[in-house]
C-alpha cells in the first residue's frame, strides 16, 4: 500500500469482487460464492449508507472466530494497551459469538460519537480516511479462510472489530483518527503519503511505554497471531517514536512488519497529529 499509484487510488472503489492470486480461499468455489455475497451485500449498504443489519453466520465461521479469539486474546491479555483492553473489556466481545455492527455501535456512538458502516473489503486512501473525519469506522463483515486462519491477504471482520474498534471506546482515540482523516481529505498526494505512514506506524502498527513495559495499540497486530509475536517476542526492530523518521519510512504491508515504532504516550501521537493538521491542513 505505501505506494503512491495505491494511496492516491481514485474515490472511485471497484465495482467487483477481486481476490488476490494469493488468496487461500481462491480456489475453494463456496468461499468465493459467499465472500461475493458479503462484497455485494456490504457495498451497497455502504454506498446508500444504509447501516448493517445483523448477520447470520454458519457454524464454520462462528468455529473460526472461536478459535481465532481464544489465541488472539491470551496474547492480548499480555501485550495490548490498556486502552484496547478496556475498550474490548466494555464492548463485551467474547469466543461465544461474531460481533453484530448494530449491537457495537449501540455501545460506541453514546459513549464516542462513533458509527460503523459495512465494507466490502479494502477501502484505499482517501476513501477509508474520508469516513474517519466523520467519526465512521468501516467494518467488514466476512471472516477469512478457514484453510489459514492465521493469515489473510485482505482486512477481515476479525482484523477490524477485534484490532480496529476497542481503543474506539475511547474519546481520545477517536480524536486521533478524526484528526487523520481530516487531514487526509484535502492532503495532497505527498503528504497523504507520509499521513499514511503516520497512519501505519501508530493506529495499524503502533506500540505504547506503559510503565515499564512496551503495549501493543496498533490494530494489524492486534488481529494478528504472527504479528503479535513477531512483535512480542523481540524479532521486531523497535525504535522510539520520531515524527519525522516515522513520516519517512516506507513500510510493505505484505510481511511481517521489521520496524516498529514506541511512542511514549497515546497524548504524544495525538500532539504530533495536530502538528501534522497545522502543516498539511489549508490555511
Ligand atoms: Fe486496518
Amino acid at each position: 500500500m505505501d505506494s503512491m499509484a495505491e494511496i492516491n487510488a481514485p474515490l472511485t472503489e471497484s465495482e467487483d469482487l477481486c481476490l488476490s492470486s494469493n488468496h487461500p480461499g481462491l480456489h475453494d468455489a463456496e468461499y468465493v460464492r459467499r465472500r461475493k455475497m458479503f462484497f455485494y451485500f456490504a457495498r451497497d449498504l455502504r454506498l446508500r449508507k444504509l447501516p448493517s443489519p445483523c448477520v447470520p453466520y454458519t457454524e464454520e465461521e462462528s468455529n473460526l472466530w472461536s478459535a481465532l479469539y481464544d489465541r488472539l486474546s491470551t496474547l492480548h491479555d499480555s501485550h495490548a494497551a490498556g486502552i484496547f483492553l478496556t475498550g474490548k473489556k466494555l464492548l463485551g466481545l467474547s469466543r461465544s459469538e461474531i460481533p453484530q455492527l448494530p449491537t457495537l455501535e449501540r455501545l460506541l456512538y453514546p459513549r464516542t460519537g462513533i458509527r460503523l458502516v459495512p465494507a466490502e473489503g479494502l477501502l484505499h486512501g482517501k476513501s477509508y480516511f474520508s469516513y474517519w473525519a466523520e467519526r465512521i469506522m468501516p467494518c467488514t463483515l466476512f471472516l477469512r479462510h478457514a484453510r489459514q486462519p492465521e493469515y489473510t491477504p485482505e482486512p477481515d471482520i476479525i482484523h477490524d472489530v477485534i484490532g480496529h474498534v476497542p481503543p474506539l471506546m475511547d474519546s481520545k482515540y477517536v480524536e486521533l483518527i478524526r484528526l487523520i482523516g481530516t487531514i487526509a481529505r484535502t492532503a495532497s498526494p505527498e503528504n497523504l503519503e507520509r499521513l499514511v505512514r503516520f497512519y501505519w506506524f501508530t493506529v495499524e502498527f503502533g506500540l505504547l511505554d506503559e510503565g515499564d513495559r512496551q503495549k501493543v495499540l496498533g490494530a494489524g497486530i492486534l488481529s494478528s497471531i504472527g504479528e503479535m509475536q513477531h512483535a512480542c517476542d523481540g524479532k521486531a526492530e523497535i525504535r522510539r517514536f520520531d515524527l519525522e523518521e516515522v513520516l519517512n519510512t516506507p513500510f510493505d504491508p505484505t510481511t511481517l512488519q521489521p520496524v516498529l515504532f514506541v511512542a511514549p504516550s497515546l497524548e504524544a501521537i495525538i500532539a504530533d497529529a495536530h502538528g501534522l493538521a497545522a502543516r498539511m491542513l489549508p490555511v
